[in-house]
């Protein structure tokens, strides 16, 4: 037999079975010094890895980024510095509450993640196909995702304690209102436009800031399915997101998205009417026209989905020099937490994983040592370099790539971010302006289906915040909810009063 073809262990020694146990006599028992068997099962149980908290049902894809409009003026990332610039890109798109092994085709928010392998290291845009969010402060996020999550009795999804958070957190509308319209169903990740959603900021070389959003803008058309279409083709598949995607790229239909950018002037932050850092708004396109600044398109599947998709990392810490994050609370929050998940669920040196290594930075230099995981040099190249300041040429920080000066001033405090007539403008807008009849329609008979099983005081809760967007949509849904026979499969609900904080 050739080396090539001969199975080893992993210490490379051959291995002469594969299938059959080393007993004592024909009818066993097995031997404990059959190490390959003990090796085999010990490994099957560390084959799994912690799911990602959210978000743990994706799709990837790998390919390339081209700057194809110059926006010299507003940043000075080197990926940026002229147009024809290319990298190599890596996406996850995925479900937010679902498992790891939900159906792909269920109506929720989609994440859209990139890493952009920048000569300058990696940048990541961790966003939504939304370009706004549920709540507007991190204390609140953990609570949201438990509303997602399964009940601790049941262990079932609860719509009631979904409607029951939204309804004590009326910013939420905007994004329940996108959620429950057509766009709540993508027929999968290549029918979505994509957002960063938080407001970030760049600056050039000049070092002046300005405010940035980030479009994703589908080259394919928007595309969703319906309820009843959804329903239907989960009970044929589950997997219908990663089949459609993986056959696209397979079939050479390469999937394309526009990256833009809205642009607001550092100080017009003050004057611009509204809170341009509150993640429950978007910047109106009138006000702040969409700027084009280049290609994304995927063009490989990768080799091993574990390897790339599974155990990518995507962290809003991921930035560059010319990018920079915004006041936004959320923002700040996540600048924390996904690192830290990371390290919790990929290990100590989850940078270092294929997916997230920075192939194309010019270099990599760090004092992080040691540690499980470490299975590349610790040294780079200089053993007595190990601490900083050193007299032995190690790596030093490069003060031209420090950011500008963010104003800030204030007292520290806790501001509540107080309910306010603003919150309702944006999804009357959507809800009046941008829907047609037939949206409208469906939009009513999506919600009245979700919040269908909720108790009557949930509902008449939700219904009230309805209500304050526009009297239509509150009626729309009354009347789809009076038509419906959704309550058929109600879950049951606690028979307690609601405490007074709920009503
Ligand atoms: P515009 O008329 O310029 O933009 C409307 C936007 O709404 C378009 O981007 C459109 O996408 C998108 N859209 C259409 N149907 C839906 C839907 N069911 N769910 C989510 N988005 C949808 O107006 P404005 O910029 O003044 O925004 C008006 C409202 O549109 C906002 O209040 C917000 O609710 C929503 N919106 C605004 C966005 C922004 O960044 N300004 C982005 C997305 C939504 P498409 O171009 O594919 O038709
Ligand atoms: C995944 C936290 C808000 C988009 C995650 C993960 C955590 C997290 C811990 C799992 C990361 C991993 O294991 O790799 C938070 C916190 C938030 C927040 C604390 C608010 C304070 C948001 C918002 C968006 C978003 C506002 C979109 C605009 C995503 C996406 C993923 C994700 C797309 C999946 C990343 C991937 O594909 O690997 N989030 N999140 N999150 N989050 Fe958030």
């Amino acid at each position: 037999m050739s080396d090539k073809n001969r199975l080893t262990t992993t210490a490379g020694a051959p291995v002469p079975s594969n299938n059959t146990s080393a007993t004592a006599g024909e009818r066993g028992p097995v031997l404990l010094q059959d190490y390959q068997l003990v090796e085999k099962l010990a490994h099957q149980n560390r084959e799994r890895i912690p799911e990602r908290v959210v978000h743990a049902k994706g799709w990837g894809a790998q390919g390339t980024f081209r700057v194809t409009h110059d926006i010299t003026q507003y940043t000075c990332a080197d990926i940026f510095s002229k147009v024809g610039n290319e990298c190599e890109i890596l996406s996850r798109w995925s479900t937010v509450a679902g498992e790891l092994g939900a159906a792909d085709a269920e109506r929720d928010v989609r994440g859209f993640s990139l890493k952009f392998y920048t000569n300058e290291g990696n940048w990541d845009v961790v966003g939504n196909n939304t370009p706004i969010f549920f709540v507007r402060d991190a204390f609140k996020f953990p609570d949201f995702i438990r509303t997602q999550k399964r009940h601790p009795k049941t262990n079932l999804r609860s719509p009631e304690a979904m409607f029951d958070f939204w309804a004590a957190q009326p910013e939420s509308v905007h994004q329940v209102t996108i959620l429950m319209s057509d766009r709540g169903i993508p027929v999968n990740p290549m029918h979505m436009h994509g957002y960063g959603s938080h407001t970030y900021s760049m600056w050039n070389k000049d070092g002046v800031r300005h405010w940035v959003k980030f479009h994703f803008r589908c080259q394919q058309p928007i595309q969703n399915y319906t309820n009843a279409e959804a329903e239907k083709l989960i009970g044929s598949t589950r997997e219908s997101y990663q089949e459609d995607l993986y056959n696209a790229i397979e079939d050479g239909n390469f999937p394309r998205w526009e990256l833009n950018i809205q642009v607001m002037p550092e100080a017009e932050a003050e004057t611009c009417g509204f809170n341009p850092f509150d993640l429950t708004k978007v910047w109106p396109h009138g006000d702040y026209p969409l700027i084009p600044v280049g290609m994304l398109e995927f063009d490989r599947n990768p080799e091993n989905y574990f390897q790339m998709v599974e155990n990518a990392a995507f962290s809003p810490s991921n930035k560059v020099p010319g990018i920079g994050y915004s006041p936004d609370k959320m923002l700040q929050a996540r600048v924390f937490s996904y690192a830290d998940a990371h390290r919790y669920r990929l290990g100590t040196h989850y940078e270092a994983l294929p997916a997230n290594a920075p192939k194309a930075a010019a270099g990599l230099n760090h004092y992080h040592k040691d540690g499980t995981m470490r299975f590349f040099t610790n040294d780079f190249g200089n053993p007595d370099a190990y601490y900083e300041p050193n007299q032995y040429g190690g790596p030093v920080a490069d003060p031209s790539v420090a950011e500008p000066p963010l104003r800030i001033n204030g007292d520290a405090d806790r501001y509540v971010q107080q309910e306010s007539d603003a919150d309702y403008v944006q999804p009357r807008k959507l809800y009046a302006e941008v829907l047609n009849d037939a949206e409208r329609d469906r939009l009513h008979k999506n919600m009245a289906a979700a919040f269908g099983p909720c108790s009557r005081s949930v509902k008449d809760r939700w219904l009230a915040v309805l209500e304050k967007v526009h009297p239509d949509y509150a009626a729309g849904v009354r009347a789809a909810d009076a038509a419906s026979d959704s309550d058929v499969n109600a879950i049951p609900v606690s028979d307690e009063t609601p405490t007074e904080a709920a009503e």
